[in-house]
């Protein structure tokens, strides 16, 4: 039951042997096999499951006299980007498993809820929208548009949920079980090199989002063609990344096409369409936007010059995420506890890049996160690492955090 076995008992699944990339998208076999094991390590624990009609899963340790209010929620999504690391997500949930025996062993008796959640499509790998989950249980996204998405097979989340023996109708905000937390801390790996010692506290989340660009042409022979009766759809599209890089370069943020579907995708024939996905990010909200805009403005440009159509459609934003500063003080006050003669390495309070339901759920809840030091740096790619001491650490870590929460 210790950490290092739970984390063994994760470790192949959906892993590519020839990788090490993971593929646990949500409701896909290795994702459910995921889920089983959550729902397993909870049974074991005796702890009370509960699911939310969104997919969200919180596995509750609750306090002796039946209290129900005023949870401390932690936890993290389990689901992966395609090829990702074993980290991203899993830390998060296996560490909560693993603090809550810790506290267990030690005796505490929480006056709080303690729950541990898994929440669904973090990734948005399946279905687009990243924080799917926890977006749909704070009201952040319609559930209308919700049950529309479509992955990439075009079956609708809806059906997909259904599939998994849940109401598509259903699904929204849920007062209920957010009425029941008091806050949520979200243990992750980190996901830079910006940590000296094992752990971190984040301070933001940069305003990031995801866009949608579709280039419509003509398909026609590779070989008969003249290029000047072409309308090919590459061109433009190849444009718009380079433009991407530019533009990110002139705003002082980060932009990123890691996703293309090309139509009808022969060696030996022009496109007849592109979609082309654009991740952006930055420290402000306008230099955001002005990166997207510039982009645009660049596709459409080359769009013109070469008879092809183009249309972008935003699938996701989020804006500045200011963690709140009372529970991050007594998040770096739980670890000075536990560590009275020094964090080892200091605890860093740094922002992230990265996107997080820690992030969603601080626009309803008091939320703060945890970072465990990754040597490599790199995130969402079979690379990414983290030490077992510096997991263990991480385990101590929000051990602490939980037994200061959990007393009141
Ligand atoms: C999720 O990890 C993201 O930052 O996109
Ligand atoms: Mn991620
Ligand atoms: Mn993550």
């Amino acid at each position: 039951m210790g950490f290092e076995s739970m984390w063994a008992d994760l470790l192949p699944m959906g892993r590519d042997d020839r990788s090490g990339g993971y593929h646990r998208f949500a409701w896909t076999p290795p994702e459910l096999e995921c889920r089983a094991w959550f729902l397993d390590e909870a049974r074991r624990r005796d702890l009370e499951v509960e699911h939310d009609a969104n997919g969200n899963i919180v596995a509750w340790w609750l306090p002796e006299d039946g209290t129900r209010g005023d949870a401390v929620l932690t936890g993290s999504h389990l689901d992966s980007v395609p090829g990702g690391g074993a980290f991203d997500g899993p830390l998060g949930v296996v560490s909560a498993f693993a603090a809550v025996d810790l506290l267990r062993e030690r005796g505490v008796r929480p006056r709080r809820p303690i729950g541990i959640g898994a929440f669904a499509e973090e990734e948005g790998a399946r279905f687009g929208v990243a924080c799917l989950g926890s977006r749909l249980l704070t009201g952040a996204i319609d559930p209308a548009r919700a049950r529309a998405l479509t992955d990439a097979e075009g079956r609708t989340f809806a059906e997909v949920l259904y599939g998994a023996g849940l109401d598509p109708e259903a699904i929204g905000p849920d007062e209920g079980l957010l009425g029941r937390v008091g806050c949520y801390v979200e243990l992750h790996v980190e996901q830079g090199r910006a940590l000296t010692g094992p752990v971190g506290v984040a301070s933001a989340i940069v305003p990031h989002g995801r866009w949608r660009f579709g280039f419509g042409g003509e398909g026609n022979h590779a070989g008969t063609t003249l290029l000047a009766d072409r309308r090919d759809p590459m061109l433009p599209f190849a444009g718009m990344v380079l433009a991407a890089r530019e533009a990110a370069e002139r705003n002082g943020t980060v932009a990123t096409v890691g996703k293309v579907r090309v139509e009808p995708g022969g060696v030996n024939a022009i496109a007849s369409s592109v979609t082309a996905w654009l991740d952006a990010r930055g420290p402000a909200d306008e230099a955001v936007r002005r990166t997207v805009a510039e982009v645009d403005e660049a596709a459409r440009r080359a769009a013109a010059g070469h008879g092809v159509s183009v249309d972008l459609a935003e699938e996701s934003y989020t804006e500045i995420v200011d963690f709140n500063l009372a529970l991050r003080d007594r998040v770096a006050k739980a670890l000075e506890t536990r560590w009275p003669d020094g964090v080892p390495g200091g605890v860093p309070v740094l922002p992230t890049g990265a996107g997080h339901d820690a992030g969603i759920l601080s626009a309803r809840l008091p939320t703060a996160m945890l970072f465990v030091r990754n040597p490599t740096g790199v995130s969402h790619a079979p690379a990414e690492h983290a030490e077992r001491d510096d997991c263990l650490a991480g385990v101590e870590a929000l051990a602490a955090v939980l037994t200061d929460l959990a007393d009141g």
